[in-house]
């Protein structure tokens, strides 16, 4: 069921929304910053570009730049997008969960930007971490972002959906009801325990099917390949350091910074 997204993201009206983007979101800019100096003699690889978005931002900067999608659609478009570029770039359709074309060790540093990484089964997440893991030479970087369950947890809450203006809780409680009903297996018990769950949320109509973890989840998901993890708010682009504070943090998504061990 959820390998419906990838012909999800082939769609044309998804295609032409990706190609439209070209600001980088605040937790982008800061990874931006902290290895700015470093770019120049790195090999980047950003992993599923959409229409590329960050690769107008990381490609100039970048020694090598590699962008890959695994919707033909997609690089199609960035092809198109960045075909008078001056800066070299390789932009390939390519799953993350099998990236056997990269030889192991080729990477210095690994983007996977808003929330790709959340459209694979839990299962295909693992394998794209220890691909992610393989390619990346040991020191790389891998900065991804992820959606936080307890942000979308608390969207389940009506009481998250009255406001003083009357015609604003009416759209949101009707954006309630379709949560749920779109949501008809999901209980309220997993929303408040389960580690993460597979959610079809608003963006895009409904239409995608959407892996939420919670932070301390991810942490511990991560810690076999990956190491000093660090967590970034997107919206603000500071580093999260207090693990307390996490806990009852109803951002919809966080980004994730690490190491390849
Ligand atoms: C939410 S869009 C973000 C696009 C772009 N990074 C941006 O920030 O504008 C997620 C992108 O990840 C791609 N994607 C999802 N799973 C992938 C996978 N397993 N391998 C490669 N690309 C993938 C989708 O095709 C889509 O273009």
């Amino acid at each position: 069921m959820i390998d419906r997204n990838q012909e999800t993201y082939q769609t044309p009206s998804l295609v032409r929304h990706y190609t439209q983007l070209n600001k980088l979101q605040p937790a982008e800019q800061t990874i931006l910053e902290l290895l700015r100096d470093q770019l120049p003699t790195m090999r980047m690889l950003d992993i599923g570009i959409g229409g590329g978005r960050t690769t107008q931002h990381f490609s100039p900067l970048a020694g090598e730049y590699t962008g890959i999608d695994y919707s033909p659609q997609m690089i199609a478009a960035c092809q198109q997008r960045f075909a008078r570029s001056p800066q070299t770039m390789a932009l390939e359709v390519m799953d993350a969960r099998n990236m056997h074309q990269f030889a192991d060790n080729s990477f210095d540093f690994i983007l996977f930007s808003f929330n790709g990484i959340d459209y694979v089964s839990g299962s295909d997440r693992l394998k794209i971490l220890s691909e992610v893991a393989r390619v990346g030479k040991t020191g790389c970087y891998f900065y991804f972002s992820s959606h936080n369950l307890q942000g979308i947890a608390a969207e389940f809450n009506w009481r998250t959906k009255l406001s003083l203006n009357l015609l604003k809780t009416y759209v949101n409680l009707v954006m309630l009801g379709l949560l749920n009903i779109f949501n008809l297996e999901t209980t309220r018990k997993q929303l408040e325990t389960a580690d993460y769950l597979i959610i079809k949320d608003e963006s895009h109509n409904f239409r995608l099917q959407t892996y939420y973890i919670r932070p301390q989840a991810q942490i511990q998901q991560l810690e076999p390949s990956f190491e000093e993890i660090k967590i970034y708010s997107w919206q603000t682009g500071l580093e999260i350091t207090n693990l307390q504070e996490l806990s009852t943090n109803f951002d919809m998504w966080f980004y994730y910074l690490c190491i390849v061990k």
